[in-house]
């Protein structure tokens, strides 16, 4: 694997679901392959789950991690192809890339979109200038329109808990009081309709449709209580608009999962990506109760970073 931005970098899914199946079980038995190996995590924006078992999943594997906080303390950057910087950016990200291709065998990177212009956001352009000028291997941890480790994530936590048979995994719109990206959401459905093992349903409200580049393959459906019928997943997840790019259109606390909700499901299993806002998004009895594996899931960040991190040594 040269370089994990979506889910078109992986081959076979299941394949590499089972080798992080594989070191969930067998967490040391490749720590010598990444010896001598350093990974510079950048980050533009905040993070724990993803920080931490990025960390871990190399350092599972020898590589040694180093973390720069770019967001916070790092110079300010510049995206602008022919940016005249006489403002408050001090450093561009060609030269800041160039730089990391010196110190790094392998980049990761997380850089949230800036929600100004929604075709600079979806052409992920800080990615590619980042891949481009590096001359490194890329693992995204989060860009602008995807955020393909929680999602690879989100497929082993299926893998392990789904029933016999073809489950129906159920995509929910969530409410949250401020502008949230799309990108776990639109990965999610990038990866599921990949995967191919499930019966996808979407349900948002009206003003709500994602990028059907993304979601084409999924049924679709403004009618919520209709969709979680018979669901073995329910996965909860807040998204601004995509049409109207950014707004908040919705704020109907009726959307938010509870028990009642759950009624008709197949006893659904509900996941979040995390960090969750309780009682808004996600109520905290389904938090707190048996249908919730969205600590088991935060778990398995670990196996899906070490699975991609050993395909990249291994290319
Ligand atoms: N789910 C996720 O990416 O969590 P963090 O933002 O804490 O890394």
């Amino acid at each position: 694997m040269q370089k994990f931005l979506s889910a078109h970098d992986v081959a076979d899914i299941e394949s590499l679901v089972n080798k992080a199946l594989f070191y969930k079980s067998n967490p040391l038995s490749d720590s010598s392959l990444g010896a001598g190996k350093r990974i510079g995590c950048i980050f533009m924006n905040p993070s724990m789950r993803t920080r931490l078992s990025t960390q871990i999943a190399a350092k599972n594997l020898g590589i040694e991690p180093i973390l720069l906080n770019a967001g916070s303390e790092g110079w300010a950057l510049e995206f602008e192809d022919d940016a005249i910087m006489n403002g408050t950016t001090v450093e561009h990200i060609k030269d800041a890339a160039r730089v990391f291709g010196q110190y790094f065998d392998i980049l990761a990177v997380r850089a949230f979109p800036a929600f100004k212009n929604r075709e600079d956001d979806y052409s992920e352009h800080i990615m590619k200038q980042i891949v481009k000028y590096s001359g490194l291997p890329v693992v995204s941890l989060e860009s602008a329109t995807l955020h393909p480790l929680q999602s690879l994530a989100d497929i082993i936590t299926m893998t392990e808990k789904k029933p016999a048979g073809r489950p129906k995994v159920v995509l929910t719109w969530a409410p949250h009081i401020k502008s949230i990206p799309h990108c776990v959401a639109n990965s999610f459905a990038q990866w599921v309709n990949k995967w191919d093992k499930a019966d996808f349903v979407i349900t948002h409200p009206e003003g709500y449709d994602l990028d059907s580049s993304f979601t084409s393959g999924a049924q679709i459906t403004h009618n919520q209580k209709e969709a979680l019928e018979g669901a073995d997943f329910v996965y909860v997840k807040n998204w601004s608009s995509y049409n109207d790019y950014g707004a908040v259109l919705n704020t109907d606390t009726s959307w938010m999962l509870t028990n009642a909700h759950l009624e008709n499901t197949n006893d659904a299993k509900v996941m979040h990506c995390l960090p969750v806002r309780r009682n808004i998004e996600l109520s905290g009895e389904v938090l707190d109760g048996p249908n919730s594996i969205v600590t088991h899931q935060a778990g398995n960040r670990v196996w899906a970073a070490q699975a991609v991190l050993s395909e990249i040594l291994k290319a």
